[in-house]
């Protein structure tokens, strides 16, 4: 395949083109695809009709595939996808007050996926299957920029720290749903540097997730909060920020090592269908 990368922000992202994701990818075009979602931390390849065999399939080239721990969101039939939907089993749009719908539209705060689990993810494939044509932007922030333009009094009350990251803590945040006990027990929180390197360039991010966040090492909840708080309104800038405006059947592919993500508010009684496959992390976070 004859690639192309064209920079859709002055600090993350490119859209790919010449790109035919129904096809085979084949060992040149899978590595260059590898080199540039490392570069520019966000791909975003336009009209791909795929089904999501062939989804599973193209995500395959980068490595092995998550399959999530909550059965609400696997699908039932190809368990490497996540259904981020609101919309049932039965084809109905979900209640807002649904308590799977209350999970996902936690999306709408700042996170980086599976970052609760010891390997977390190394990146993750979405396909845009029905899309709304208002809100429901997804933001995608750098968070090697961020780290370098953090001011010195902050950096200095992180550097070094750890965060703890729950699964649970976003069943707080949605006040709805508790995870099941089952669910609990195989996602046990886990404490991630809040500073670490990219396994592939070496640079140094900000490693933070809030909707999993609940504590940071040695500090109480009250400077916790104020902490993650001032980071994410500094992650929040717009300078850091590329805001995805979705057409039916973009994909749009993120680097989990160095970014966080969050979705724009949408019309709930819309159908807002979206299909994601997450690769598998190349191993537990390193601190930097
Ligand atoms: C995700 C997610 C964003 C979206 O799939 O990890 O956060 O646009 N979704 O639905
Ligand atoms: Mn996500």
């Amino acid at each position: 395949m004859d690639l192309s990368f064209h920079p859709v922000h002055q600090a993350i992202g490119a859209e790919v083109k010449g790109l035919d994701m129904s096809q085979p990818l084949g060992t040149a075009s899978a590595k260059e695809l590898r080199k540039a979602w490392v570069h520019y931390k966000v791909l975003v390849v336009h009209n791909q009709p795929i089904s999501d065999a062939q989804h599973v399939a193209f995500s395959q080239n980068f490595g092995d595939l998550e399959v999530h721990h909550q059965s609400i969101i696997r699908d039932g039939a190809l368990p490497e996808i996540f259904k981020v939907s609101n919309v049932d089993e039965n084809d109905k749009i979900r209640s807002p007050s649904d308590s799977t719908m209350a999970q996902l539209l936690t999306t709408k705060i700042w996170h980086t996926d599976s970052s609760f689990r010891v390997n977390p993810a190394l990146g993750s494939i979405l396909h845009g299957v029905e899309v709304v044509d208002e809100g429901g932007e997804t933001c995608f922030t750098n968070m090697e920029a961020v780290l370098e333009a953090m001011p010195a009094d902050l950096l200095s009350r992180i550097e070094g720290r750890s965060c703890r990251h729950d699964f649970e803590h976003l069943s707080r945040i949605a006040a709805t749903r508790k995870p099941t006990a089952e669910e609990m027990a195989v996602m046990p929180p886990v404490w991630q540097p809040m500073i670490r390197v990219h396994p592939v360039t070496g640079v140094k991010s900000l490693y933070i997730s809030p909707i999993y966040n609940d504590a940071i090492e040695g500090l109480d909840e009250a400077e916790t909060k104020e902490i993650l708080d001032s980071l994410f309104e500094l992650a929040s800038e717009g300078r850091f920020v590329y805001e995805h405006k979705w057409d039916k059947d973009d994909i749009v592919m993120w680097d989990n090592r160095a970014t966080m993500h969050r979705i724009y508010p949408y019309d709930p009684h819309k159908r807002r269908v979206m299909h994601r496959t997450t690769v598998v992390g190349d191993g537990p976070v390193v601190a930097a």
